[in-house]
């Protein structure tokens, strides 16, 4: 019976989501439901990021706030868990008095053994690295609420160490799941009535190369596509560096891979991308992106930038805004550099300050909200295959996605919600499209 509740807070990337699903997934088992009440929790947990800087003093100022929910009398149980849990360790515990656990990203299955000991008054902090295939059996998958699109872990962890990045060292070393796990979950998926999976992992592409016996990314992609009930395929995050040409072929020729790739860049200079140590130059990155578009000529692209790294000059600023006009992103991310403990690139000295790094990304960020605006506007009148995932935001509209991922919003009935509608577009807006059904 599910008698107790559970407030989880979640930071950072996709990785954590899922882990904080899991959580979900795991705490049932012992009587808890999710509740977005933290003042009627039995237990709070934190899900932490700690990817650019600034992290731990937001779990610190978050963690601060949640203490007035810890009344006396009533034995609420608080948590800290995911890569500032990794990064902090102990440390946390000693900070923060009302604090009962911290747990690593790898320690997720010790989770309701911590929480059987808190209730009996323990604290207790895991943080160790599992850095073999057993990590990833030791993960349940998720239960839960049913849904048309779903997540699907294929690979953790990364090996690149590019060197402003702190994954490594709080996510561990790069691990791939077994091809007949993922395969054997899409297929349970898929019974459930799942009809589009997200293949999930910090690097994708280099699934499968270091595992003997294991397909590599694209030959997995084309055994998921051969599950029937499953329709749409979509993977996250790549590498450039690792973009087989197996992969790039994928899109030419399964049509169930939709036509959309998230393929960070984080420069357009040469310079720094040596400095970052990111195993590509700019011509072949663009040399990549050209070949997508030549085998998918709609693919929808999506990148990740870093402005003011250690060493940028203006020029090499220059040339990444060159960079977003020759691959024209339908969408980006974009950060602003900030050294991260015990990573290559915090050792650099730093040049810019603050406020000319915030400079350089207004001016990304107009740029490409330019780009945005003027792909988005190719779309009106084109007609869209539309998965329609549930209620829109406004009555009497239904929400879904376009194969290229962008959202689209259309008035239409409810029963149309689990199946694929066609839709042309009749306006476009920053984030999403609006259409109208054609059914
Ligand atoms: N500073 C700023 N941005 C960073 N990212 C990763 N590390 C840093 C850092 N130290 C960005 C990268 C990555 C995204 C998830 O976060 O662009 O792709
Ligand atoms: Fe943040 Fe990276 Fe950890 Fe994801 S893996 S939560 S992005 S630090």
């Amino acid at each position: 019976m599910l008698d107790k509740l559970l407030y989880i807070e979640t930071f950072g990337c996709q990785m954590n989501v899922n882990d904080s699903e899991r959580i979900v997934t795991m705490l049932s088992d012992l009587g808890y439901a999710p509740t977005n009440d933290p003042s009627a929790a039995d237990m709070i947990l934190l899900n932490t990021c700690t990817v650019r800087g600034g992290a731990e003093e937001k779990v610190y100022k978050r963690l601060a706030n949640l203490r007035i929910y810890k009344r006396d009398g009533k034995s609420q149980i608080i948590g800290v868990g995911g890569c500032v849990a990794q990064q902090e360790g102990e440390e946390l515990l000693k900070k923060f008095p009302y604090l009962d656990l911290v747990f690593g990203t790898h320690n997720l299955h010790l989770l309701p053994d911590m929480v059987n000991g808190a209730l009996r008054g323990e604290r207790r902090s895991e943080t160790t690295f599992i850095d073999n295939d057993m990590r990833l059996d030791l993960f349940p998958t998720i239960k839960g609420e049913s849904r048309l699109s779903r997540f699907v872990t294929v690979m953790q962890g990364c090996d690149n160490f590019c060197s402003y990045c702190i994954v490594p060292y709080v996510r561990g070393r790069e691990i791939s799941r077994r091809s007949k796990d993922i395969l054997s979950e899409v297929s349970q998926l898929a019974d459930e009535g799942v009809r589009e999976v997200v293949l999930l992992g910090q690097n994708v592409n280099s699934y499968g190369l270091k595992t003997e016996n294991e397909p590599a990314f694209a030959e997995l992609i084309r055994l998921v596509s051969e599950i029937s009930g499953i329709d749409r395929i979509r993977f996250t995050t790549s590498h450039p560096k690792d973009m087989s040409d197996a992969l790039i072929a994928c899109f030419g020729d399964i049509p169930k891979l939709c036509g959309q790739i998230h393929l960070p860049a984080q420069s357009g200079s040469d310079a720094v991308l040596k400095l970052m140590k990111r195993g590509y130059n700019r011509d072949s990155y663009l040399d990549k992106v050209r070949r997508l578009k030549s085998v998918r000529p709609d693919i929808a692209v999506t990148g990740d930038i870093i402005v003011g790294f250690p060493g940028e000059s203006e020029a090499d600023f220059e040339q990444t805004l060159t960079l977003l006009e020759e691959v024209r992103y339908i969408d980006l991310f974009s950060f602003v550099y900030s050294a991260r403990p015990g990573t290559s690139a915090a050792e650099l000295e730093e040049y810019l300050t603050r406020a000319q790094k915030i400079a350089r990304l207004d001016r990304l960020m107009e740029l490409q909200k330019r780009i945005t605006r003027e792909i988005s506007q190719t779309y009106i009148g084109t007609l869209q295959k539309v998965l329609v995932e549930g209620e829109g935001k406004r009555p009497a509209q239904l929400s879904g996605k376009a194969d290229n991922g962008r959202i689209v919003n259309f008035a239409g009935d409810s029963n149309l919600i689990g199946s694929f509608a066609d839709v042309r577009i009749i306006q476009a807006y920053p984030n999403s499209f609006l259409g109208e059904s054609l059914k």
